[in-house]
């Protein structure tokens, strides 16, 4: 159990972490320019404050006396502000929340990056060396939003070079994020629903049909943070779900998208994801546990029946 700082516990991924991480018996403080409802919960405290504000920032990170951090709060979204802007805001937070959180004295520090760093998209082409991707395939970044994420997991190696392994850090990059209402049928981060992304495979190619659900994020970053002290520093995890968002194995799909990738691709059989999530099965013993053909057939009303 620890004291744990998660910014942006208000977004998408913070609240179902934050609530995860206190259902698990941690103590958390929220720093998130907002405060949201769904986080007025036992072992939960919520501070209001604009991060890019490097001394408020310092000093709410000193005053929540806390042993750990987990940092999301961020532009989240690509292109959904200039890139300029995005990369202004998402570099200067990795520098003040993350290296604030080393001023503090805090010895185990977490910062989201995002599967984006490896270039997938690209308008002029990509193609990976192998598939499924892992945390040894090359890093290309294309646009501000990918790029601020491989400068947050820099600034990890950066300020690990500093203070050695006195203090412990890791980066993740979860794949694209479900909360638990969008298996009912509320709006996924793009806006279109889960069904949707299912029934036409377009809508999924752009993150390669990856996902995780938020509560596995969870359950990653509470084993995570458990196993930090025993575990090679500055480490970097993919976190995804065992599966494809996709009805069709990805052997077939992933060529549609991604022109030229049918070799590359053809081991990609049955279920199978684009993402390993190995490495966190590997150092850290996690697996996901949700996948989205019992979620959805789970899930309330409002959600897509099963072919
Ligand atoms: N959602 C995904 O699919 C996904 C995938 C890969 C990586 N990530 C990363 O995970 C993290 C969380 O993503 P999310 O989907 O929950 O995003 P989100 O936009 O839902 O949440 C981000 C939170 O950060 C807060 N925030 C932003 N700027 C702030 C500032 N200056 N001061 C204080 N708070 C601020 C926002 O208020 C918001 O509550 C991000 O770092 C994102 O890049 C998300």
């Amino acid at each position: 159990m620890s004291r744990v700082v998660v910014t942006g516990g208000s977004g998408r991924l913070g609240r179902n972490l934050v609530a995860g991480l206190a259902a698990a018996g941690h103590e958390v403080v929220s720093l998130d320019r907002v405060r949201t409802a769904a986080l007025d919960v036992d072992g939960v405290e919520q501070v209001a404050i604009d991060l890019t504000d490097a001394d408020a920032t310092a000093a709410a990170l000193a005053s929540a006396r806390a042993d750990a951090l987990i940092h999301l709060a961020a532009i989240a979204v690509p292109f959904s502000a200039p890139e300029d802007v995005i990369m202004r805001t998402n570099a200067a937070l990795a520098v003040s929340v993350l290296g604030g959180a080393v001023d503090a004295g805090m010895t185990r520090i977490v910062a989201a990056s995002s599967p984006t760093v490896l270039g997938y998209g690209n308008p002029s082409g990509w193609l990976p060396d192998a598939l499924p991707l892992d945390e040894d395939s090359p890093t290309r970044p294309w646009n501000a939003y990918a790029l601020s994420k491989l400068l947050i997991e820099q600034t990890v190696a950066m300020l690990h070079r500093r203070t050695g392994d006195d203090v412990r850090y890791a980066s993740f990059r979860p794949c694209f994020v479900i909360a638990p209402e969008e298996w009912g049928g509320a709006p996924t981060q793009q806006g279109h629903t889960v069904a949707e992304r299912l029934a036409d495979p377009a809508l999924a190619a752009p993150s390669l049909f990856n996902y995780v659900d938020a509560r596995d994020v969870a359950s990653f970053a509470d084993r995570l943070l458990e196993a930090l002290p025993e575990i090679p520093n500055a480490e970097v995890f993919f976190v995804g779900a065992d599966d494809a968002l996709a009805e069709a194995p990805l052997a077939d799909l992933l060529p549609r998208f991604v022109p030229g990738a049918d070799d590359l691709a053809s081991g990609l059989t049955g279920t199978a994801p684009a993402f390993s999530s190995a490495k966190a099965a590997r150092v850290l013993g996690w697996r996901p546990s949700r996948r989205w053909r019992t979620e959805l057939a789970a899930a309330p009303t409002g959600a897509r029946q099963l072919p």
